[in-house]
């Protein structure tokens, strides 16, 4: 375990000023506690490049003690939790934080300046222009044609910021906007989802979740009393909700998983009066403690009634895991487990079927039905077909050589989940494809209209710049995915080839960038940001850069928060009605930073 002196904290900005204060003595009561418990218990993975999801700990000290607080009882940190105190977690929280816990109320939107004058009824969300769900089509092609775009390639190197909006409390900026109706939908990770104006930024509502909401929102027609369109999202503790579009009220939550570390992190998408729900999981983040039951989660996904909430199927990734050995703590361990769903589900009405990527495995042997896209039948969820793009990744979070445990697989990883969304696309042919792409920089194409047999895979690493992560777009041509290790390739996915690649950041390995955030096209333009808070708009004819803008300073908000953008981590831009809109602060490499703003572009 590493270990850090104060010298040490200094020497690095993010903790200088509580360091400091701690020195000085000056720090609130319980602080000195609350350093070192952070100091033994957390900075193996708080603060270690090598843990990528683990926030920093400067992005940490951001969060609001009730989201520690509840990280550590009841949330993804409830393992490394389970071995404090409350007082000691108590202690974390504040010295965190800096502030006590009690302190959160800032983020409703009745409280905020800039509440739109009236709040007409919602016209039709498909009458006008729209950027539905993660995907913008049921297909996850990212891709918005011309008519919903209202943007041209050649307007684009004009797009200005119009408007920003700050979340309140918020430090990672992870929600994908939706726009629809003209209005704009995202959530955050303070738990709060926000309703506003897309011309204007002005507020129309907001709802407070049980937990935060990293996906994006997805919108359809509700038949129930009082409402006429609903939004669809999940939370960080895989509720599943269902909130009428025009006012905010909840409409129904249902919980799509029962295990502690379950959360949602695709979106939920809609089609044909059912909501398909992604389930994921935290668990392999901290299942290396000896103290934990190892490991007991799999992946789901569940089909639920749109208009109630009930469930209709739930589909396992894996098996139902069984005892295997007691570990020298006498702690029963368990097999299999994993193949968490992180991505939004594609749906093919074709084939009746629904298509999603599966995770790694927790514990060995890796079932083959991890790292994987799977197909399920759309009305009873049965598996149709698995195509498993990596075997043997048995992964798990702390199980580096240093502090590997009887807990961990013999051989760890490579980590190599399919976190991106399966895109369908039709060719000139009226054949059809399904892409995705690997940690490792493949991309391949399946036959959906074959069980899923492979047309196609080839590797697009250019050197070190490798790993899709948070997938692509396809115009009706090319898929663009952007790289882990920075840079962004065009696939020609009829045939595999690749058209070009546009490394965008230096090639010095010190200063390496990740675009691995989702990217997004219009007609001619491809969109992709980066961990550096740059947003890049290349042509998708040769891949040169058309528009640039820096994220990562300050902005003025409409609603008078302190506004900060940062890194691009995870979701992508989306674009509708002539607009371009995009969240900004989602740091999940080390040395990244944390933001929280929503920006909104147009093109005078
Ligand atoms: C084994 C590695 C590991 C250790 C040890 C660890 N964490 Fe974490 N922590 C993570 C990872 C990975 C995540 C990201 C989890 C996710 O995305 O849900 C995380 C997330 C968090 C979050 C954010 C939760 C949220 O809801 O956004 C907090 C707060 C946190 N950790 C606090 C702590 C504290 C306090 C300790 C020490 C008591 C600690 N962690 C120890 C790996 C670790």
């Amino acid at each position: 375990m590493k270990s850090y002196s104060c010298l040490t904290l200094l020497a690095v900005s993010f903790l200088s000023g509580a360091c400091g204060l701690w020195a000085q003595g000056r720090g609130p009561a319980g602080t000195e506690s609350g350093f070192a418990t952070f100091q033994t218990k957390c900075m193996s993975c708080h603060g270690n490049p090598a843990v990528e999801r683990a926030p920093s700990p400067s992005a940490i000290r951001e969060m609001s003690p009730e989201r520690i607080y509840e990280a550590l009882t009841t949330g993804p940190m409830k393992a490394q939790g389970d071995s404090l105190g409350d007082t000691e977690k108590r202690m974390l929280a504040l010295f965190m934080s800096g502030r006590p816990i009690g302190a959160e109320a800032q983020g409703d939107a009745r409280l905020m300046p800039n509440q739109c004058a009236s709040n007409p009824a919602l016209s039709d969300p498909a009458s006008g222009p729209e950027w539905n769900g993660w995907g913008v089509d049921s297909f996850n092609t990212r891709f918005q044609p011309a008519r919903g775009a209202g943007l041209t390639a050649a307007q684009v190197p004009n797009l200005k910021l119009k408007w920003a909006f700050g979340f309140p409390g918020g430090v990672s900026a992870y929600g994908q906007p939706t726009i629809a109706s003209g209005r704009v939908f995202v959530g955050t990770d303070t738990g709060f989802l926000y309703s506003l104006d897309a011309e204007s930024g002005c507020v129309y509502w907001s709802f407070k979740a049980k937990g935060s909401v990293r996906n994006a929102i997805s919108i359809a027609p509700v038949k129930v009393a009082g409402a006429k369109y609903a939004v669809y999202f999940g939370d960080s503790h895989a509720n599943v909700y269902a909130v009428d579009a025009h006012n905010g009220s909840q409409i129904w939550m249902t919980k799509a998983d029962d295990h502690f570390t379950a959360r949602v992190t695709g979106a939920p998408v809609v089609y044909d009066r059912r909501v398909y729900a992604p389930v994921s999981s935290s668990e392999e983040f901290s299942g290396s403690n000896l103290d934990y039951e190892c490991c007991t989660f799999r992946g789901s996904v569940v089909a639920l009634d749109a208009n109630t909430g009930k469930q209709i199927w739930k589909t396992y990734t894996t098996d139902v895991p069984k005892p295997t050995k007691k570990n020298s703590h006498g702690v029963q361990q368990y097999a299999p487990a994993g193949a968490s769903v992180w991505n939004t589900p594609t749906v093919d009405p074709k084939r009746h079927a629904v298509y999603f990527g599966t995770g790694d495995s927790e514990t060995q042997p890796a079932p083959d039905t991890t790292d994987a896209v799977m197909a399920v039948d759309m009305n009873t969820g049965k598996t149709l077909w698995v195509y498993q793009a990596q075997a043997n990744d048995a992964f798990l979070g702390g199980c580096n050589p240093q502090n590997k445990t009887e807990n961990c697989p013999d051989a760890v990883g490579p980590d190599w989940d399919i976190g991106n969304s399966p895109i369908l696309r039709v060719l000139g042919n009226g054949k059809r494809v399904l892409i995705a792409g690997t940690k490792n920089g493949d991309v391949f194409a399946l036959d959906p209209d074959k069980n899923g047999e492979k047309l196609w895979r080839n590797n697009f690493a250019d050197k070190q710049r490798t790993g899709i992560v948070w997938g692509g777009a396809a115009d009706e041509k090319n898929a663009y995915y952007g790289f882990s290790g920075g840079g962004i390739v065009a696939v020609q996915f009829a045939t595999g080839e690749k058209v070009w690649f546009n490394p965008l950041s230096p090639a010095n390995p010190n200063q390496r960038v990740s675009n691995a955030a989702a990217a997004s096209a219009i007609p001619g333009v491809a969109f992709v940001g980066g961990t550096d808070g740059k947003l890049h708009a290349l042509a998708t004819a040769d891949g040169h850069q058309i528009w640039e803008t820096e994220l990562n300073r300050a902005f003025d908000t409409v609603n008078n928060v302190p506004g900060h953008g940062g890194a691009m981590g995870a979701p992508g831009p989306t674009i509708a009605g002539g607009m371009v809109f995009v969240g900004s602060g989602y740091a999940v490499l080390g040395g990244a930073n944390p933001g929280n703003v929503l920006l909104a572009f147009s093109a005078p």
